[in-house]
């Protein structure tokens, strides 16, 4: 189950990202570095955090039009990362030409809709009529016809697209155990709810960066998980 946990690396700079993720080196297999740590310390984070042994999920969202994108992707491709994503209301277009240039080993995930977006945002700011169950339906058969390998969604978003979408790998933030903050998250649902709705990646921040123990929560997280397999 460890390894389905993605550790958001949420830091304003590479010393306390790495300070922080010292004591769980052996603990962990993935970490994201997402666009607070990546703005500030560029490549160099990547490949501090590579050569620490972790896989690195470079979480920046593109979202341009597809010639600035695929020229993008190919400058990001430089680093030693293991995922890359782009918002799926970039379009089709704007993902196929990223996707030409994916190289075997990395996974290229598509963002639905973001965790902290309710229906009833979408709808009225964003002019989406359809269900957010639909509309992350709609999203992820865009990205899996343009060459993603996944999507980002929530993990209640999930039902259909496991259902339409066997091959669609799922990569869930807005996770939550019940005793934390919800904070900015809108949809969330807890580690053991996640691993039952199927959620291949559980993308987890605060729940453990926040913790009073980090290493402790992690291990709580990981027990919740393996305790609904068995
Ligand atoms: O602290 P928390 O667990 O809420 O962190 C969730 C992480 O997942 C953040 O880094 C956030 O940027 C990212 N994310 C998200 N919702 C998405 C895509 C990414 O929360 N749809």
């Amino acid at each position: 189950m460890r390894e389905k946990i993605i550790l958001a690396l949420d830091f304003p700079d590479a010393a306390t990202a790495l300070d922080f993720v010292r004591p769980l080196e052996q603990d962990l297999r993935w970490v994201k570095v997402g666009m607070e740590l990546f703005y500030k310390e560029g490549a160099s984070i990547v490949h501090q955090l590579k050569d620490r042994g972790f896989k690195v999920f470079l979480d920046l969202k593109l979202h341009d039009i597809p010639n600035t994108v695929e020229k993008a992707t190919q400058s990001l491709l430089q680093l030693p990362m293991d995922m890359l994503n782009f918002h799926v209301a970039g379009g089709s277009e704007m993902l196929q030409q990223a996707a030409k240039h994916r190289p075997e080993h990395i996974l290229f995930i598509g963002v639905t809709q973001l965790t902290s977006t309710s229906e009833e945002m979408m709808q009225k700011d964003l002019g989406i009529s359809t269900s957010m169950e639909e509309t992350v339906l709609r999203y992820s058969q865009i990205a899996m016809d343009s060459g993603m390998q996944g999507v980002v969604c929530s993990p209640k978003d999930l039902r259909l697209v496991k259902e339409r979408l066997p091959k669609c790998i799922s990569v869930c933030p807005g996770i939550r155990r019940k005793q934390d903050a919800t904070n900015d998250q809108k949809r969330i649902m807890t580690p053991a709810e996640a691993v039952q709705a199927k959620a291949d990646f559980l993308v987890i921040g605060r729940s453990i960066t926040k913790a009073e123990d980090p290493s402790q929560a992690l291990d709580e997280i990981v027990q919740e998980m393996e305790n609904v397999q068995s």
